[in-house]
């Protein structure tokens, strides 16, 4: 923090003596070959202050804003909310390819299957059963996930043009509406797929994603199922985990989760089925680039797709930009028993972009950071700790707010004085919620 504040003071000292020169600063872009500006300058009307607040006079409603995790959209539609992504010129969302990780988890799983069937048919039955923990009825990542699943194991039915996402409850039988009995052919043999059971792991008080409703689920269905169930799978790894430490694991039923946090990566060694890396440490990298860009006022590929000048940058294969959508989106990759041994830690920053940018250019700014749900598994245990690596290395100051995952007001009370920040990075409770933000930082 000393060293911070000392370096933070030099940054200022330094653009107060460009201004005093009439040096054009703060407007470097990168040029048209892509190439890195030689120096990137601070803009020099933002110096910081001396109590580490805000370093500018520009209004909130004008100052950089990146949604992440939870994009804008309509929870019974998913269309997405425009008007909150494009906000102002400096407003951005970063998440990851939902509909590609979706498919590679359906995918995973059905491979799953393929290759270790001789285990799967617990009671030989001839019918694989699944049951499936939804996240978030209302997310669109955990709609692409529910649909991903039911697409590869053929238990998919149309709703309205899409895949059907809906929870079924229970469907001992088969009967359900909103799913249909798969087939499989291995090996020769023919095999029915059901999805036995699935249900949103809400809890009482309102938080959606929760492992602990997960983990009394599968005591219920286990109960009402027993060896019928062969397979479960999640659309997160807490709720996965949550269920595998509860049942699946000492049942040696495969379980597959999503995230790769570093507890379900290691449990790839006991039993733990499968896993998909949704590249956090490259959605918490962007997440914060794309503030510190619009915060140095230079190109927003710079560090990205561009090289910064310390050798920040970003391949292709790891994220997608869609400008329409004014949307960053990581690529996701399955971790299964074959590569686990690449993914042990999930906080570990990205080696590309791991460089430190230089503080006399990049001067501390102040950021006001909330994360939906303190208790959330993928977003405490990996994308925080990422969050926290980054800043350092971009010379953001950030205020980490820890909401309880069911109210919106608990995050936008804290959000009381948005003068005091040069940028926010906003993680809504409701996809449907971005209003309340924007509504404060209108004012
Ligand atoms: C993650 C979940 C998390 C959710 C919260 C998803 O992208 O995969 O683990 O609970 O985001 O918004």
């Amino acid at each position: 923090m000393k060293k911070k504040l000392a370096l933070a003071t030099m940054a200022a000292i330094l653009s107060f003596s460009l201004v005093a020169c009439g040096t054009d600063a703060g407007t470097a872009q990168p040029d048209d070959a892509g190439t890195a500006p030689e120096e990137t300058p601070a803009a020099p009307e933002e110096t910081p202050t001396a109590d580490g607040g805000a370093s500018s006079d520009v209004a909130n409603k004008d100052k950089p804003l990146v949604w992440f995790n939870r994009q804008p959209s309509n929870s019974s539609t998913g269309e997405l909310d425009m008007a909150a992504l494009t906000f102002n010129g400096n407003t951005y969302y970063v998440g990851f390819d939902a509909n590609q990780g979706a498919e590679l988890q359906g995918t995973m799983v059905k491979e799953y299957i393929e290759a270790n069937i001789d285990q799967i048919d617990r009671n030989g039955d001839g019918v694989i059963g699944y049951v499936l923990a939804i996240g978030d009825i209302g997310h669109n990542d955990s709609i692409a996930r529910t649909r991903g699943v039911r697409k590869a194991l053929g238990t998919a039915v149309d709703k309205d043009g899409n895949i059907n996402s809906d929870p079924v409850g229970t469907n001992t039988d088969g009967s359900a509406s909103a799913v249909q009995d798969g087939t499989m052919e291995i090996n020769g043999k023919q095999y029915t797929v059901r999805e036995l059971a699935s249900q949103e792991m809400k809890n009482s008080a309102g938080a959606t994603w929760d492992a602990a409703t997960a983990g009394n689920a599968i005591g219920t269905w286990s109960s009402s199922f027993g060896d019928d169930i062969d397979i479960v799978v999640s659309n997160n790894d807490g709720m996965g985990m949550s269920m595998f430490n509860a049942w699946s694991k000492d049942n040696n039923v495969p379980t597959f989760g999503y995230d790769a946090n570093n507890d379900a990566v290691a449990a790839i060694a006991e039993g733990y089925g499968g896993t998909i890396s949704q590249h956090a440490d490259v959605q918490a990298y962007l997440t914060l680039r794309v503030l510190r860009n619009a915060l140095d006022g230079v190109d927003i590929d710079t560090g990205i797709g561009t090289a910064d000048e310390a050798g920040n940058v970003l391949s292709s294969d790891v994220y997608v930009y869609n400008a329409d959508q004014r949307s960053y989106y990581a690529l996701n990759v399955a971790v299964t028993a074959d590569n686990y041994q690449d993914f042990t830690d999930s906080t570990k920053v990205y080696e590309p972009v791991s460089a430190q940018l230089d503080e006399s250019t990049h001067a501390t700014k102040k950021v006001w950071l909330n994360i939906y749900n303190a208790s959330d598994n993928f977003l405490s245990s990996t994308y925080q700790p990422l969050l926290q690596n980054y800043d350092d290395l971009l010379n953001l100051d950030i205020d980490y707010i820890g909401g309880d995952g069911q109210t919106e007001s608990n995050i936008t009370n804290r959000l009381g004085n948005p003068n005091q920040y040069d940028a926010f990075a906003i993680n809504m409770v409701k996809t449907d919620n971005a209003a309340s933000y924007t509504a404060l930082l209108s004012q």
